[in-house]
């Protein structure tokens, strides 16, 4: 078995999970990871165009061999909610797209994850979803017992100690499915948060775009021309001095955790309908009494994770 984390990414892509992706394809080609597949899920936009999307982002890291999937077109228990206002209709303004060559693989991204985990060793593929939760509720739901394949989930969602980006307390991936996201909190995996609290303090600042645009591969310019559209809405909406990366820090997170601190901690979400529905509840001083079942990211080497972002996307085409 290699040393090396075995990963599947969850996504809906969307501009931020765009960069993870292609992120994640550099860190393949550099042998720090071994990207499994891609799983797709409605979010940011709907699901046609999220899965389109991740095959278009194949054919950029000219990786058409990567298994990409389809999942659920909606959340568990509640209308779609999209963020087109921040990706643009298609979920990938700021660049030319092009009908994909990548293949779309037949089966539900639910059922692949499940029979994924249930046929690998026990505890060797790390999950890092960067959308709603919903293909990873559906999987652990459908096959409980594949959770033993997992080594551990790292997921871009959540937030504590910093506003929520959807509703006053919640951030999109959790507010989208909240159900999703307490079923994944309760599945009894070794599971890493990276909240709002983290990312936005990880921005695609201007000096840093200009270094992806010096890269001398297509794909530095192109990841540039995604985040200086990705980064308006946010700069405007929040005051942030560059798009938050999310999603890339999620990756991050799950290839080099040193970047990052933590505190281990019991975290619940509100799935109510009220005023913190998708909230995440943090227990931060253990007032709860429950026993943790998640490492909350608070803090970041944004330096350290931007060199190894540019890094990575250095290694593309
Ligand atoms: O709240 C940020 C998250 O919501 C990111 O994953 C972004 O892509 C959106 O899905
Ligand atoms: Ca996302």
């Amino acid at each position: 078995m290699s040393n090396i984390p075995q990963i599947i990414i969850d996504t809906d892509p969307g501009q931020d999970d765009a960069a993870a992706i292609l992120m994640a394809f550099g860190l393949d080609k550099l042998n720090k990871i071994n990207l499994l597949a891609l799983s797709c899920v409605a979010g940011n936009v709907p699901l046609k165009y999220t899965q389109k999307n991740a095959r278009i982002i194949c054919d950029w890291a000219k990786r058409s061999d990567l298994p990409v999937y389809a999942g659920a077109v909606k959340p568990l228990a509640k209308a779609l909610l999209t963020a087109e206002e921040v990706h643009g209709k298609t979920g990938l303004d700021g660049v030319v797209l092009h009908e994909p060559q990548t293949p779309l693989q037949n089966e539900h991204a639910a059922i692949f994850l499940a029979q994924t985990l249930l046929a690998a060793e026990k505890n060797s593929i790390t999950l890092v979803p960067i959308g709603p939760l919903t293909n990873l509720a559906l999987a652990f739901l459908l096959y409980p017992d594949c959770v033993a394949g997992v080594k551990e989930i790292v997921i871009m969602g959540g937030t504590f100690f910093e506003a929520g980006n959807v509703t006053p307390n919640a951030d999109f991936n959790f507010f989208v499915d909240p159900l999703a996201a307490q079923i994944v909190l309760n599945s009894g995996a070794n599971i890493r948060i990276v909240p709002l609290d983290v990312t936005h303090k990880a921005l695609a600042t201007e000096e840093r775009m200009q270094k992806l645009r010096d890269l001398p591969n297509e794909n530095g310019k192109r990841v540039a021309d995604i985040l200086q559209s990705y980064g308006r809405f946010d700069t405007q909406q929040f005051g942030l001095n560059g798009g938050p990366l999310h999603d890339p820090c999620a990756v991050a997170a799950a290839v080099r955790p040193e970047l990052f601190s933590y505190k281990e901690v019991f975290v619940a979400v509100d799935t109510s309908f009220g005023v913190c529905e998708g909230a995440s509840s943090v227990d931060w001083h253990g007032k709860s009494g429950k026993t943790p079942n998640a490492y909350w990211c608070y803090a970041v080497d944004d330096n350290a994770f931007f060199d190894y972002f540019t890094q990575a996307i250095a290694a593309l085409p």
